[in-house]
């Protein structure tokens, strides 16, 4: 196999970004496109001279030959349309969260594994360049054991899309899930979570449609990355973050470590050791890495037969801590996490 065939499920604002993508990308191609609304997956097949067009995924599996799914469609469908995709012996890129309870999320990583198939979750954010330099600054020393870390990710909330504030939406599942998964990939599998979630604002008009807001739209989660190493997750769409040059911070005995800009696309590192009077800016450029290249990225690794950074595992222990936030905030109790990936990602001389 020397290029994925791919479908695309889900013609609104992320697709754009993902088809313009894949049309530089040598390892796939997207033959098919699919949404509900007829006008959209019409809209894209035009704009990106996709061959074939369906109304549903069920369509789309009848009717074009595609190895995998890319599923960009809103946060409520990825599940069953994940499932759909595995059942029908396809490889799977899901969009973030690739399910939306870790039961939901264990059934297709075991679904996949029985079948034989690939299964990735975005976020990519393991994938760029930042993160391995942080990643071989902390298995290298440089700074000493991080026990401390803070990562802060907000805006005003998505303008379109109602879903977003709907049951299985919320500004963790859309924000936090990035930090989520730079933070337990740089320090290590949680063992706990506990958090604090709210709707702050209780209605929205969304695309003329006045929703009634049923998800988080404030957040703030503690991991426990056991060891006595803790991490702090805050996300909301209820502010602009102050500081957007510097989104993630690592602190520890002998120095201290930022990404700068959003972990999904970011704009170099800043790294002080404790003999330094000065931050050093370090790892600027992106060597091709961008957030809507991850399927590209995907299909790279199957195509050349390469371990791929992204792994299933790693995604489901993000749901397994966005549930268990969620239960966390609701009952006011600690709640333990039983996932766990491979780590670390990216290993030192790698
Ligand atoms: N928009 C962004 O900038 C962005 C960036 C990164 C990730 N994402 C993620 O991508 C996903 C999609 O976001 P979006 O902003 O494109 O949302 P959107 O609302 O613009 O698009 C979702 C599309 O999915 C379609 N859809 C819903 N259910 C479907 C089903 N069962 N079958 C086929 N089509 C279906 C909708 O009709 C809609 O066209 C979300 O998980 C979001 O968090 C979005």
């Amino acid at each position: 196999m020397n290029r994925i065939r791919v479908g695309l499920a889900g013609c609104g604002s992320v697709s754009e970004h993902y088809l313009a993508n894949l049309q530089q990308c040598p390892h796939a191609e997207v033959v098919a496109v699919c949404d509900i609304v007829e006008s959209r997956y019409r809209a894209r097949m035009a704009e990106f001279g996709v061959g074939e067009g369906f109304p549903s995924l069920g369509e789309m599996l009848q009717g074009a030959e595609f190895d995998l799914l890319l599923n960009t469609t809103s946060m409520p469908s990825h599940y069953p349309l994940n499932r759909e995709a595995l059942l029908a012996g396809k490889h799977v890129y899901g969009e973030k969260p690739f399910a939306d309870t870790y039961a939901h999320g264990l059934e297709l990583l075991e679904l996949a594994r029985a079948k034989g198939l690939h299964l990735w979750g975005a976020p990519n954010v393991v994938t760029s360049p930042q993160f391995r330099f942080m990643a071989e600054a902390l298995a290298d020393g440089k700074i000493g054991k991080v026990h401390a870390a803070h990562a802060c990710y907000g805006h005003s909330g998505p303008s379109w899309g109602p879903w977003f504030y709907k049951e299985g939406g919320g500004s963790l599942h859309d924000l936090g899930v990035y930090n989520v998964t730079t933070l337990t990939g740089l320090l290590g599998p949680a063992k706990s979570v506990i958090a604090l979630m709210g709707t702050a604002v209780a209605q929205r008009v969304i695309e003329r449609e006045t929703v009634d807001v049923r998800a988080d739209d404030n957040a703030m989660l503690l991991l426990d990355h056991g060891g006595a190493v803790f991490s702090h997750i805050q996300c909301g769409f209820v502010y602009r973050s102050a500081n957007e040059d510097r989104t993630i911070e690592l602190i520890a005995p002998h120095g201290a470590m930022n990404m700068l800009g959003w972990d999904w696309s970011p704009k170099g590192v800043q790294i002080r050791l404790e003999c330094e009077m000065e931050w050093q800016t370090r790892c600027v450029a992106s060597q091709g890495y961008s957030w809507q290249g991850g399927l590209a990225y995907a299909a790279e690794c199957m195509v050349e037969n390469k371990p791929c950074l992204m792994t299933p595992e790693h995604a489901l222990h993000v749901v397994e801590i966005m549930e268990g936030a969620r239960t966390s905030a609701k009952t006011g109790q600690r709640v333990e996490l039983k996932s766990r990936f491979a780590w670390p990602i990216v290993a030192k001389g790698q």
